[in-house]
């Protein structure tokens, strides 16, 4: 949860769960779809190579031009066919992107460009199942509105997706699909979250 003073939305209210995931001794972090840069730059406190990747160009400017972007690497480009090297990162992670692209192949290459020991950390949105999950969604309005009451809203700038293509249900299967042993949580504030560690 964002320290009180801080800016606020349902994506910042998650990036505890990211920052938590980082594997001692992390020495490289990718942030995929990292918009105008706040959990790279989040990221930077903690691990001395961080890059961010993001198809958007005015948001990759915003990311660059942000007088705490310190030296966190930007990408101007699409995380699924950027020619990373395979293996290289000790975290791959990713806040509200993944409903972006087509999950199953995205998750993959994340899996890939993983080292041995590496962790995978996603928080993401999907789509909610009615009537099922409507005392969650009624419950989660009532805290949302109070906490941008005592906290305000920060509105990120950089392009959304609505809505999401897969449900939680689904997101929950295709990753334990292809993260076997993936610790999936799913979160009040309409967003889910993702944790592996890739196997030695
Ligand atoms: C809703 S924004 C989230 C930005 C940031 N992670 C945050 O939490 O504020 C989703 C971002 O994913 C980016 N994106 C979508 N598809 C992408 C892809 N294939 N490769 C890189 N970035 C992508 C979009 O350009 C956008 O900036």
């Amino acid at each position: 949860m964002a320290p009180k003073g801080e800016r606020w939305n349902h994506n910042l209210h998650y990036h505890r769960v990211i920052l938590d995931a980082v594997p001692s001794g992390c020495e490289s972090a990718l942030d995929v779809g990292c918009g105008e840069g706040t959990l790279a730059r989040q990221l930077r406190r903690l691990v001395p190579h961080v890059t961010g990747i993001d198809l958007d160009q005015a948001s990759i400017d915003l990311a660059r031009r942000n007088p705490d972007t310190g030296d966190v690497d930007y990408i101007d480009g699409d995380f699924l066919t950027h020619r990373f090297e395979p293996a290289l990162f000790d975290l791959v992670a990713s806040v509200a992107s993944l409903h972006h692209m087509e999950a199953g192949p995205a998750l993959e290459r994340m899996r890939d460009l993983l080292r041995p020991g590496g962790v995978l950390a996603v928080v993401g949105l999907a789509r909610a199942e009615y009537p099922a999950d409507l005392p969650l969604d009624l419950t989660a309005a009532v805290v949302s509105r109070m906490r941008r009451l005592s906290r305000g809203w920060w509105e990120h700038p950089s392009p959304v997706a609505w809505p999401p293509p897969e449900t939680f249900h689904g997101m929950e299967d295709l990753a334990a699909a292809i993260l076997p042993g993936v610790r999936y949580r799913r979160h009040l504030l309409w967003r889910y979250s993702l944790v592996w560690v890739k196997n030695s």
